[in-house]
């Protein structure tokens, strides 16, 4: 199999966190011959770290210096993601495309446009799809333990977590909560329950607590606070969501980064002959005798980040599709946006 060869744009923590280490274990496969940020003091701390051969300050450069590059891995904060996937499909690179999608919807269809365009391969970094555990639920669910699946809850909540940075900030993040957090709960519940088609979504957001920084709510990073865009906040700090799916099915969902109340990341779906929840993996059915029945499945834990990026690999070297394509990319972001809209008009708003 022929060793690819990967760039990688956007040197912060996300790239520094999951995307290099896992490239360093998995050199069999993939070979990171440049990496790119803005800030090129960046992008040479991170060549020099992990032994990357080149170092550029755009995706515009990366790409003229390395025309062999076969994918590009996208890094970015959220306004980036789609100059940069944009500008790779056009080259003929492939994308792998750190989550939420981009910072709007109109990004977001820019982005299918190019990809299509160019007929590269796309898939979104949603690391939650990619645990151990969901990914035996869905076999489970693909045996068909738990009947038809019509409900499901979700939320991610943090008591006190705001990021700082360019995360408060609108025009860089896009949105708060509902789009740096609430997009691993969304997605992750919506591809559990087989991926049913969204209707309609009723959501209200608050931004109450967040912007009061004596309040302890942030959690800043290395000189993140003393950033301009730091100093903006003009995003939801919290989220409450109600989602119609075709066939009578729904979702409620929730996300904060600051919020009066417990810590919690779930997915709990519920079907027809049994329910699950996660951490550990535990299905609620009823025995044939009628008996209600709490059963915990053992899975091996798993770097979900590593298995993401060696799926993305797999995929360009078999041709199969990612597990989270553009098309799901797109169809989590129509009710992201939905979440949105809903919370201006204080309605429900069709999908
Ligand atoms: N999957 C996860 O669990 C997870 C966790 C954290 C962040 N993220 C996502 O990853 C992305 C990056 O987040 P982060 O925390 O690493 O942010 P960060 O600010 O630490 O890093 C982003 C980097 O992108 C660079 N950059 C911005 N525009 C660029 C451009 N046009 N070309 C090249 N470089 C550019 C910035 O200079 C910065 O170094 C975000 O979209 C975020 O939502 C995902």
């Amino acid at each position: 199999m022929k060793k690819l060869k990967v760039g990688v744009v956007g040197c912060g923590s996300i790239a520094g966190y999951a995307h290099f280490p896992s490239y360093q274990k998995m050199t069999d496969l993939v070979e990171v011959v440049a990496c790119a940020d803005i800030v090129p003091e960046k992008a040479k701390a991170a060549a020099e770290k992990y032994n990357i051969p080149h170092w550029y300050d755009s995706v515009e450069a990366l790409l003229a210096g390395e025309p062999d590059v076969d994918y590009i891995d996208c890094c970015t904060w959220t306004a980036a993601h789609a100059p940069v996937t944009i500008a790779a499909a056009k080259a003929g690179k492939h994308v792998l495309c750190e989550k939420p999608l981009a910072a709007n919807l109109e990004q977001g269809l820019a982005m299918d446009k190019a990809i299509r365009e160019a007929g590269v391969t796309f898939m979104l970094a949603v690391c939650t799809r990619y645990g151990s555990e969901q990914q035996k639920f869905i076999e489970l669910r693909d045996e068909g333990v738990f009947g038809d699946i019509y409900f499901a809850k979700t939320a991610y909540v943090r008591r006190r977590g705001v990021p700082g940075g360019w995360f408060t900030n609108k025009a860089i993040a896009g949105g708060g909560p509902v789009l740096d957090i609430g997009v691993h709960a969304i997605d992750r519940t919506w591809y559990l329950m087989g991926k049913p088609k969204p209707v309609t979504v009723s959501a209200e957001t608050s931004s109450r607590i967040g912007q009061n920084k004596s309040e302890a709510s942030f959690t800043w990073g290395e000189g993140l606070a003393e950033r301009p865009e730091a100093q903006i906040f003009d995003v939801e700090d919290s989220a409450s969501v109600f989602f119609r799916f075709e066939g009578g099915k729904s979702m409620i969902a929730e996300a904060s980064w600051t919020i009066n109340g417990k810590e919690e990341f779930y997915s709990k779906l519920y079907g027809t002959k049994a329910g699950v929840s996660f951490d550990p993996l535990t299905i609620y059915g009823v025995d044939e005798n009628g008996k209600l029945t709490d059963t915990k499945v053992e899975v091996p834990g798993n770097d979900f980040y590593e298995d993401e990026i060696r799926h993305f690999v797999d995929c360009l070297n078999t041709g199969k599709t990612p597990i989270s394509p553009m098309e799901d990319a797109l169809t989590v972001h129509r009710m992201l946006d939905g979440i949105y809209r809903s919370a201006e008009a204080h309605r429900e708003v069709e999908i």
